[in-house]
């Protein structure tokens, strides 16, 4: 190419650029962007440049390619050196980053991606993703957009090695192929541990060839439609043939799917309690043998308002009965064989111990092992289960409770998710500790009003999401593994509201595991969210746009009747809101901050925010009553 031409290309590329005035918008946060002027086009003349003898450097572009093929309609050519108009994917041991840390160079003539290993190149690879239009996330061919990335030096590493999300596939089932999206979607924001909640009393979901009534039983219960906890028990002789499992060439295939994006797979096999499914396809196992069905939403338990509870239905393996550990050996030896992961989840949470108190065999138990009291109990459970995860070369992870009962194994580690107070106990006795707290990491609560959501029994906004602190404070971090976020899904029927659940809170857990703590900042996040809203409509995916709902406070007028306040989690928008059943456009009254009066003949109040003119929320609607009702609630 002679000069002159070079040069008219390189000026078109800048003014190009600048055209397009692209916006850096990346989740999580980087630790560090530098913004430069212009940017570097992308087109079919670009050329791709990686060591050809490293399988995961050849990943990496082909992964990229495969971005640009879909959208672009084209693939970089591989050469065999670096050069102009190249892209360079680089893995050498000299960045010094650690395992997932990267650098993106984009300059107006070249783009270079280093990495010290695999995992960095990935996530340099992801950010690089990120860095392009957002047309790129779609499944079809646009000819229209000019693939520009912005001139910019990206240095960046994550602030935790365990950056988690639960995925609850027992209250429903979802396929492999599902679990492979699910895994997609968490690579693409850097996380690099699923917790695979396996086995709950709705259903067993993992083959055990030694054992096989656990799936050929445990795996199924009756299909039932509406609010979960809500359902009418199911008849004797509905069919039960709702649910599914995973044989092990399906975990083996998913593991595998996993690491190829960076993504560790820790099993949880949930027990003493939550084991109705185990227990209805062994009775044996539990101490009041009987005839047990896989649950399917009706309600078993009574929960009380001090979060205390009474099971109806005894859904726990039995601790003095040792069949239980003859069992529980058989499924650990499996489940460590398909697992390379170094920690296996016991679970141990919610354990009832309604008939376990009174019950011979566990008072007997008692008397043998001087266990005190139930907490005695379930730790003496917790420390056999421990020992048999150990023999099989793994350590053992649990949920909070296992801490009660007062003898946990050194060994072991806890994860905290009654908020952070069982996590900071923990890290202060020598455990290690994942954080991943109800106040702030549970995907399975209302994001909004339930008035415009499926009704859960808690709310966790967006913002609060992104308060999320996994290191507290007066704790020595170095007991602090990460955090993570966990989705349970009994109110999740399919993949469009599991997507709306996780997104955009597992934006906000992104960025408290990766993000350096002085990065935050709320209204940055919002941008952002609102560019990764953009990509995920342009990919077809639902999310929940729930931060531009307004919460409905209510309290009762010292004069008579009530008052209401909105509260708006995005700054900038207006809400406004009618009282005689018509829809309020943005001409009606807007709330200003004053409390306003609710008439005494008031329709049900309907509301929805506004943004320059234009509807950006949902419109809800509160009846009178409803609103009555929530005003006597302290
Ligand atoms: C839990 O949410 N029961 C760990």
């Amino acid at each position: 190419m002679n000069k002159i031409l070079s040069f008219l290309l390189a000026f078109f590329v800048v003014i190009q650029s600048h055209a397009q005035a692209p916006q850096i918008s990346i989740i999580p946060q980087p630790a560090e962007v530098r913004v430069g002027e212009g940017g570097f086009l992308i087109n079919a003349a670009t050329s791709i440049f990686y060591d050809a003898s490293n399988k995961e450097a050849v990943r990496a572009a082909a992964l990229f390619n495969a971005a640009l093929k879909r959208a672009a309609g084209f693939e970089l050519m591989p050469i065999a050196g670096p050069s102009k108009n190249t892209i360079h994917f680089s893995i050498a041991s000299n960045y010094n980053l650690g395992k997932e840390g990267y650098t993106i160079s984009v300059k107006q003539d070249k783009v270079q991606i280093s990495a010290s290993q695999g995992a960095g190149l990935f996530y340099g690879m992801q950010s690089l993703l990120q860095l392009l239009p957002k047309e790129i996330e779609g499944s079809k061919v646009v000819n229209d957009v000019q693939w520009n990335l912005p001139v910019v030096e990206i240095r960046d590493q994550p602030r935790f090695g365990w950056r988690g999300l639960m995925f609850d596939v027992s209250r429903h089932f979802f396929t492999v192929a599902q679990v492979k999206e699910f895994i997609d979607d968490m690579a693409r924001y850097k996380y690099n541990l699923l917790h695979f909640h396996l086995t709950d009393d709705q259903g067993w979901r993992i083959e055990i060839k030694s054992l096989p009534k656990l799936t050929e039983v445990g795996a199924w219960n009756v299909k039932k439609t509406g609010r979960f906890n809500f359902f009418t028990p199911p008849a004797d002789d509905e069919p039960r043939n709702h649910g599914g499992f995973y044989t092990q060439e399906d975990i083996k295939e998913i593991v595998r799917y996993a690491k190829e994006q960076y993504v560790d797979v820790m099993p949880e096999i949930d027990v003493p309690g939550h084991s109705l499914a185990a227990v209805a396809s062994y009775p044996d196992l539990s101490c009041t043998p009987g005839k047990y069905k896989v649950n399917s939403g009706d309600p078993f338990m009574d929960w009380h308002d001090d979060g205390t509870f009474t099971a109806l239905i005894d859904n726990t393996l039995c601790p003095a009965n040792e069949k239980v550990y003859t069992f529980l050996d058989k499924v650990f030896t499996e489940v460590a064989a398909l697992f390379p992961f170094e920690y296996i989840h016991m679970g141990g949470d919610e354990c009832a111990k309604t008939f376990w108190e009174n019950n011979p065999q566990i008072m007997e138990l008692m008397k043998r092992e001087k266990l005190k009291d139930m907490h005695e109990v379930q730790s003496y459970f917790v420390g056999r289960v421990s020992n048999i995860i150990n023999s099989k070369g793994k350590k053992m992870m649990g949920w909070d409770e296992i801490l009660e009962g007062g003898s946990l194994p050194a060994s072991a580690a806890v994860m905290s998710w009654r908020g952070t107070k069982g996590g900071i106990e923990a890290a202060k006795l020598g455990h290690e500790v994942v954080m991943s707290p109800t106040t702030h990491a549970y995907l399975d609560y209302m994001q909004t009003d339930g008035a415009i959501e499926p009704p859960v029994y808690a709310m966790l906004r967006l913002k609060k999401a992104y308060e999320f602190e996994p290191a507290p404070e007066g704790v020595d971090d170095k007991f602090i593994k990460g955090g993570q976020a966990n989705l349970w899904t009994e109110q999740i029927y399919n993949m469009r509201h599991l997507r709306y659940m996780v997104w955009p809170r597992a934006f906000a857990t992104a960025e408290a595991v990766w993000s350096p703590k002085s990065s935050r900042n709320w209204n940055n996040f919002v941008g952002r969210v609102e560019d990764h809203f953009k990509r995920f409509e342009v990919a077809d995916k639902k999310y929940a746009p729930s931060m531009y709902d307004p919460l409905v406070k209510v309290k009762k007028n010292p004069k008579g009747g009530l008052l209401v306040d909105f509260d708006s989690e995005v700054d900038g928008l207006s809400i406004h809101y009618s009282f005689d059943n018509s829809f309020p456009d943005h001409h009606y009254p807007a709330y200003e901050g004053k409390s306003i009066e609710v008439p005494v003949d008031a329709a049900p109040i309907k509301l929805i925010s506004y943004r320059n003119g234009k509807p950006i929320g949902r419109m809800m609607t509160v009846s009178i009553d409803e609103l009555k009702k929530r005003s006597e609630k302290k």
